[in-house]
């Protein structure tokens, strides 16, 4: 057995384990993944300043997010067709971050279904919103995600149009996958996670099958959102929808400073400064480069966190010590998850929360709220110099 060290590990396993048309779905940005790139390198240009003889015992990476108690400042962003990473995949990843303590967020477009889910995990989890033409449906799926305790709500405001990915189209991505002569050969080499699939009956997108109409292929993430995808949605609807949740809300989605405050404006509790891990406006800024004026626009008003591009625990530090208040992990525990299901969720919280504690102390700090931009040193021109902004 591997000795598994890294997030990178779980992945070198993901890849030889779930079929490519998967693997490929979570491993791509739009276009020419410039911004997926940038997310992860940019994190690099942040250095460490090394501190000593500080008292680096009853160290912890507790805090809150949200008010919520948390073990690190980390939540499982929600991620579409997780399900067919490995089955049941909403489930066990669920399960793994409950187990853990931190939050974990389901998406509209998961395969487990919200009910399905707060049947099979005792901990109550986030909920994602996409926001679909059909008004019934958006309150509905409130609704559902309400009854089955859920108090936080995300709403996603970066992709009322899919980006396009060059190799889902070519892969021709489907939940479940359709039986081609390529997709044959392919899942013929992935007996492992076929096994699995055949043994559970979750392999549809749970929450929609059944509970909205109107779309040609139900198995095809681009014809939803093409089809049902409201693209009119506008920060008017936005403060509607607000108002229809009797609960937190997330926006996510956020990379500009003045959308930032119009966040602020219409009620959020928290903003999520994101890129979609680079999967929509390709050629955007990185998350962790855009992250430190967006603090200092409205950092004092509601809580800032960041996801796009961490890998490692490093990387969650960097963006706390940069002012974020908690970060989203997706692909980071798609790999742990599709190389060893829960466990491997598991596998990469916990790597996570190591390289995070030891970084923080040999730093020389204790705890979250010791945690600020003077751990690192930042190049005078991290956030860039652009003409007229
Ligand atoms: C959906 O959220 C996607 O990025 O594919």
């Amino acid at each position: 057995m591997a000795v598994i060290t890294t997030v990178q590990d779980l992945k070198d396993i993901y890849i030889r384990r779930v079929p490519k048309m998967f693997y490929d779905y979570c491993e791509s940005g739009s276009w020419t993944e410039q911004t997926f790139r940038d997310n992860v390198t940019d994190f690099a240009d942040l250095r460490f300043r090394q501190k000593v003889a500080v008292d680096m015992s009853g160290r912890t990476t507790k805090t809150q997010m949200l008010g919520r108690d948390v073990a690190m400042p980390v939540a499982l962003a929600p991620v579409g067709l997780t399900g067919m990473q490995s089955a049941d995949g909403e489930i066990k990843a669920a399960n793994a971050a409950a187990d853990f303590g931190v939050p974990y967020c389901l998406s509209t477009m998961s395969i487990c279904s919200i009910e399905d889910v707060a049947q099979n995990c005792d901990t109550p989890f986030w909920m994602q919103l996409y926001v679909l033409k059909d008004a019934d449906f958006n309150r509905r799926l409130m609704e559902r995600a309400r009854a089955a305790g859920s108090d936080t709500l995300v709403i996603t405001l970066d992709l009322q149009i899919l980006g396009q990915r060059h190799k889902d189209l070519k892969n021709g991505l489907s939940a479940p996958p359709k039986l081609t002569v390529k997709t044959i050969a392919n899942l013929a080499t992935k007996w492992a996670w076929g096994a699995e699939m055949l043994g559970t009956k979750r392999r549809f997108f749970g929450n929609i099958v059944g509970h909205a109409s109107g779309v040609s292929d139900a198995s095809n993430l681009g014809s939803w959102t093409a089809e049902q995808f409201d693209p009119s949605l506008d920060w008017n609807a936005i403060e509607g929808l607000i108002a229809q949740w009797d609960g937190k809300v997330i926006l996510k989605g956020i990379l500009d400073v003045e959308d930032a405050k119009m966040a602020v404006k219409v009620g959020a509790d928290a903003i999520i400064v994101s890129n979609h891990g680079g999967r929509q406006l390709d050629g955007a800024l990185s998350s962790i480069r855009t992250l430190p004026s967006i603090v200092d626009a409205v950092g004092d008003k509601v809580e800032v966190w960041m996801d796009g591009g961490i890998r490692t625990g490093q990387d969650v530090l960097k963006a706390v010590a940069l002012g974020a208040k908690g970060t989203m992990i997706g692909r980071a525990y798609i790999y742990g998850l599709g190389a060893q299901g829960q466990k491997g969720v598991t596998t990469a919280l916990q790597t996570i929360h190591k390289e995070m504690d030891m970084t923080m102390a040999l730093c020389g700090r204790r705890n979250m709220a010791e945690v600020a931009r003077d751990i690192l040193y930042i190049p005078a021109d991290f956030e860039g110099v652009w003409a007229g902004s």
